[in-house]
């Protein structure tokens, strides 16, 4: 899911590799090869890392693509990131000895991209406007939906680039008054000034892959409060205005493997945040005991961060299954993890929030499913799932299997996306989610009774409604991935295939509007097949020369228009009521000289959470956040865009 289509890229790779050490010819290597194996790094690496790392499975990174992270990054993944469940039992010199033989291109431009910070000269205090954007769904029925955009449908047409900011991986920005909200792969959790992209405060060593959501809080001395789910499994709390924090939380989930992707959703005194693992990758070694990981909701006290209720989404007792080719006891039911921020229902008492697949045989109810939790009790008021048996591990679409894939396998059908509250005109409401299968759903939020289905796209592992839809109030838009199909077609071309990896079909990527009480498509609008400046990550090594128009980030929404951008690296602005596209730009076709003192930085594809609309600007991330094949390397750049440029 979310992990989808990071996952993706990398799963595909493995499958690409083996396609090419057959009886196709392999294609020369894009890039200087990296330094033999010799040094002490080397061994650490081999031992503990080649077998997830080289070849790359799951949404792990190959080797030259970690060559060009920050070696700090690493070293900080190793020890408090995400890698930190996984390289237990390392001393710190082997940390430090596996970063540097990870990261030998170090001092060029992994470095170069952390950039300057240039401080503001002044910081006023936080000013909430009428065209704030403070949480990632933009409200909380998680629309994405500006009302008032503070620019007009007219003048998308004159949109250009009013300042860019540098970074080494990053998500989608919040902003309120003139404060906007961002935190990073380079473990920087910043406030910049909106209008100009100095920086107000910066705080350091903070591993975090979620949106700042910014409140109003009795507890904060100035009024006003942020709150990221960061490395550790832990939240943490601090004053929107001086960066100072207010709070820890307690460890939120002591499955080790565990990790937050999805951002907390604040509402009311709690905050819900959601739980995701990289069971996945890890559960298609021989020797992990695959699986046992459960996606849940935690809820948190705003004012203490203390631990309210957890609630697992799988419910069934927790068995041993069968005994795996190299003698390792197998587990389950597991998986249902949650990759998205929930979305609150105020009026019922509820959030909803949308699962992941499933990681092994033993039945579930509860992945692949939309549920209704009750917000102060913890209790499951509904639970739908759509997609039975969906059982997967890393490894499963590899001709050769992962000792550990289910014996009945499942599509890889996650739920990535929030889903989204839709009040209609009638009053009527309706909740949708969309799914990696290509099909969006409308459920009765009073019961989950479903109520259409609508298919926008062909849908795969890597494919479908990956990050998330916008309603306006009248149409609910729904961007199409098809990622794996894309792969699949460039491939093609050069001889090659990605034959028995994703399902058959045509790839239909692109922008659906859909009539919010029937699911009917009301217009539908195919990605463009244009200029290509952007063909995935520096290495080439997966996939060389093929150009992904996958329309996979989610679309943001204001009055008249849809912001929707692609992996080949473009954003659009799209009429709302007929998908005529109104502006495009290639956020690749050029470099950035960044406030930030970064020169010539190259941006990347345009995935995840994409486009925040505030105060007369538009702001999206060239290059994703995933440690994949999309940009999320060192060639970040956070764009602010406005009429003109001023
Ligand atoms: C069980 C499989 C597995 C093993 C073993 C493993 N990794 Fe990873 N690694 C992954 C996956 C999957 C990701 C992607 C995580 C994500 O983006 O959510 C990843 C990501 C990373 C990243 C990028 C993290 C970031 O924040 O962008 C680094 C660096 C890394 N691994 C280094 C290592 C090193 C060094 C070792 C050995 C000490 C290691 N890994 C062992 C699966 C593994």
């Amino acid at each position: 899911m979310a992990t989808t289509f990071r996952a993706a890229a990398r799963r595909i790779a493995v499958g690409v590799l083996l396609v090419m050490s057959g009886v196709l010819p392999v294609l020369p290597a894009l890039t200087a090869p990296l330094p033999p194996i010799q040094t002490d790094g080397a061994r650490v690496f081999q031992q503990h890392c080649q077998s997830c790392h080289e070849p790359a499975t799951g949404r792990a990174p190959n080797r030259r693509i970690l060559a060009f992270h920050p070696r700090e990054d690493v070293i900080r993944s190793l020890t408090s990131g995400v890698m930190a469940s996984l390289a237990g039992g390392l001393t710190a010199d082997d940390i430090r000895a596996v970063a540097v033989y990870l990261t030998p291109l170090e001092s060029s431009a992994a470095a170069a991209a952390v950039g300057t910070d240039r401080m503001c000269a002044d910081s006023p205090p936080i000013h909430p406007g009428p065209s704030d954007w403070a949480s990632l769904g933009q409200d909380d029925p998680a629309r994405r939906f500006q009302p008032h955009p503070g620019l007009g449908a007219g003048d998308v047409a004159r949109l250009k680039v009013k300042w860019s900011f540098a970074m080494s991986g990053g998500g989608q920005p919040t902003v309120v008054g003139d404060w906007l909200f961002i935190t990073n792969r380079s473990g920087r959790f910043y406030a910049l000034d909106a209008a100009t992209g100095c920086v107000h405060w910066v705080v350091s060593g903070v591993g975090s892959r979620t949106t700042p959501m910014i409140v109003r809080s009795k507890v904060s001395p100035s009024g006003w409060a942020t709150y990221i789910g960061a490395d550790g499994r832990v939240l943490r709390a601090f004053d929107a205005q001086t960066g100072r924090e207010l709070w820890k939380s307690p460890v939120l989930e002591t499955h080790p493997i565990a990790m937050l992707t999805g951002t907390p959703t604040v509402s009311g005194d709690s905050i819900f945040v959601p739980v995701s693992s990289l069971e996945e990758a890890a559960g298609s070694q021989p020797a992990y005991p695959c699986c046992s990981f459960r996606g849940s909701i935690v809820a948190v006290s705003a004012a203490t961060g203390r631990i309210l209720w957890q609630t697992h989404v799988i419910d069934e007792p927790l068995r041993p299954t069968h005994i795996n080719a190299v003698g390792t006891q197998l587990q389950g039911p597991a998986g249902g993890g949650v990759w998205s921020a929930p979305t609150a229902d105020l009026k019922r008492g509820l959030i909803y929030v949308g699962t992941g697949d499933s990681y092994t045989d033993a039945p579930t109810t509860g992945a692949d499913a939309v549920l209704a939790i009750d917000m102060v009790s913890g209790a499951v008021r509904w639970k739908r799932q759509v997609t039975p048996g969906d059982n997967w591990v890393v490894g499963c679409n590899d001709r050769e299997k992962s000792t550990n894939c289910p014996r009945r396998e499942g599509p890889d059908y996650d739920f990535g996306a929030s889903p989204v509250l839709m009040t209609l005109a009638s009053g009527r409401q309706i909740l949708a989610a969309g799914q990696k299968s290509g099909l969006v759903y409308g459920f009765n939020p009073d019961t989950g009774a479903l109520l259409w289905t609508t298919r926008v796209g062909t849908g795969s592992f890597l494919g479908g409604v990956e990050w998330g839809l916008a309603f306006d109030g009248r149409r609910l838009y729904a961007a199409n991935a098809d990622t794996g199909e894309l792969f699949d077609e460039g491939l093609r071309v050069q001889g090659r295939s990605l034959d028995g990896w994703i399902s058959p079909g045509p790839a239909r990527p692109g922008l659906s509007a859909l009539d919010p009480l029937s699911g009917a498509i009301l217009w539908q609008t195919p990605a463009p097949v244009a200029d290509c400046h952007y063909f995935g990550d520096r290495s080439l090594d997966f996939a060389p020369g093929v150009c992904v128009r996958a329309q996979s980030a989610a679309p943001s929404a204001m009055p008249g228009v849809v912001f929707s951008g692609t992996l080949d690296g473009w954003l659009r602005a799209y009429d709302s009521a007929s998908g005529r596209i109104l502006w495009a730009f290639s956020t690749t076709a050029t470099t950035y000289d960044t406030v930030n003192g970064v020169r010539g930085q190259p941006g990347g594809g345009i995935d995840g959470l994409s486009t925040t609309i505030a105060d007369g600007r538009v702001y999206v991330m060239s290059g994703f956040n995933g440690g994949s094949s999309t940009g999320g390397n060192g060639t970040n750049v956070l764009l602010a865009f406005s009429p003109d440029g001023q």
